[in-house]
């Protein structure tokens, strides 16, 4: 079944190899790593995050564009710190994403700070720091600025532009979604603002279509149309310099899905940034920097048959990767050994959390697996130890790092005690008693 040099090549991790039917990254047998740090296990490798970082950036250098990293995909600061060191920026959306940045070495000017409904606290974070710009979700946005800027401060606008993603509407963000301004009345209302108020220095225009765009001619057209918008407010006296499309690039998670290369991107944007030689292009790639640098292991913990499917539980599940119960994300899932030779068949692998939808994936071709058998589930590294959860009160997992220097911990397993740590109600009667 899985055997040879790197199969599935386009969904591994670039250090991923294949040795005595065992999978290894960096050298490092997984079942190895599983046997030291336990399961559910994410793995990250410090090869794929580089070469991908460096990919990027050397594709769009010649547009002069500003590449920020979308932290929201995966903030653990090891993960920043790496990325940083390629040389990327950073879009964050909240205090807590500023700091990460800040631990990993980012520079607050490296930052840019998005967000449809930011906190006071967001807000000062950004303004005290002197973040790049402030991307304003809103006019209610702006007067909040407003209120709480002491200076000068650089904002984009974001913008909801009139062109539809074809992907899951959860991941749509554009026209009807909650992200951003109307191009028509509201950033009207909003250039207005800008005029009145001083503090408020309006540096860019800013748009996001959505996740797992396939399509570049999408983000071309949102770059035109931003750019045409940007150049009437020039000429209006306005000093925008920045048009930003967004992230959104589509990665594939399964073998037939569709992917969208930073380089078709870079295709598609040039024409733009030739026309506009005044405007910076800005992009904001968040899972095409990190998705396919993670993987995922979880251990086997019982196998049944319901309704004529084989269920195979794992010990993670919806607590560490929300995205197929969120918006019915596809997985491929391998096992880390022994599959040779081995009959294999459809299986649904679910996880341990009491919820029918935790589901991790349909059709999973495997072969027979007892309790205690290792799997793994690639593309595993954005949008899911950052939208991990401690439902059932299931402590979220550990995460690594390898690379030439062995592995490294990047974020220690949660415990039940630091789980219940903010649970105050306990010591607050027992002061009582
Ligand atoms: C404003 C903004 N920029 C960039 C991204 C990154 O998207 P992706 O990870 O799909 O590239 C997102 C994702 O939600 C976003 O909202």
């Amino acid at each position: 079944v899985h055997t040879g040099e790197r199969p599935f090549a386009e969904l591994l991790p670039d250090s991923a190899t294949w040795r005595r039917g065992e999978l290894h990254l960096a050298g490092i047998a997984l079942t190895d790593l599983a046997a030291e740090y336990g399961t559910p296990l994410y793995v990250y490798d410090e090869a794929t995050l580089r070469s991908t970082a460096r990919g990027v950036l050397e594709t769009f250098g010649p547009l002069r564009a500003r590449v920020s990293y979308a932290a929201k995909a995966c903030a653990l600061t090891g993960v920043l710190a790496v990325l940083r060191e390629e040389g990327l920026d950073l879009d964050v959306v909240s205090a807590g994403e500023i700091e990460a940045g800040r631990r990993a070495g980012f520079r607050a000017t490296q930052m840019h700070l998005h967000g449809n409904c930011k906190s006071d606290e967001d807000l000062l974070t950004a303004i005290r720091l002197g973040t790049h710009a402030i991307v304003a979700d809103s006019v209610d946005e702006l007067h909040q600025i407003d209120r709480l800027a002491g200076g000068p401060v650089s904002v984009w606008l974001r913008l909801r532009l009139p062109i539809t993603a074809e992907t899951h509407p959860h991941l749509q963000t554009g026209e009807g979604s909650k992200f951003g301004l109307s191009p028509g009345a509201e950033l009207g209302a909003a250039l207005a603002m800008v005029c009145s108020k001083s503090c408020l220095e309006l540096r860019g225009l800013h748009t996001h279509l959505g996740s797992q765009i396939a399509d570049p001619d999408l983000l071309r057209a949102a770059a035109e149309q931003l750019a045409s918008r940007a150049q009437t407010l020039r000429s209006k006296g306005f000093r925008v310099a920045v048009v930003s499309v967004g992230g959104g690039w589509a990665v594939p998670y399964v073998p037939s899905d569709s992917h969208l290369p930073p380089g078709r991107v870079a295709d598609a944007l040039t024409v733009v940034v030739e026309r506009n030689p005044e405007l910076q292009l800005a992009v904001e790639p968040g899972r095409a920097l990190v998705a396919r640098a993670g993987i995922a292991l979880y251990r086997v913990g019982s196998v049944k048959w319901s309704g004529g499917n084989r269920i195979i539980a794992v010990d993670g599940g919806m607590g560490d990767n929300p995205r197929p119960a969120m918006y019915g994300a596809s997985y491929y899932v391998l096992p880390l050994k022994g599959a040779n030779g081995r009959r294999t068949g459809p299986a649904t692998i679910v996880g341990r959390y009491c919820e029918s939808g935790d589901v991790l994936a349909r059709g999973a071709n495997l072969p027979d697996v007892i309790p205690g058998d290792l799997l793994c589930l690639p593309v595993a590294g954005a949008y899911q130890l950052s939208m991990a959860s401690a439902y059932n009160l299931v402590p979220p997992p550990a995460a690594i790092l390898v690379g030439a220097d062995g592995p490294r911990p990047l974020l220690r397993g949660a415990t039940v005690e630091d789980l219940l740590a903010r649970d105050v109600w306990s010591a607050f009667a027992q002061k009582k008693r």
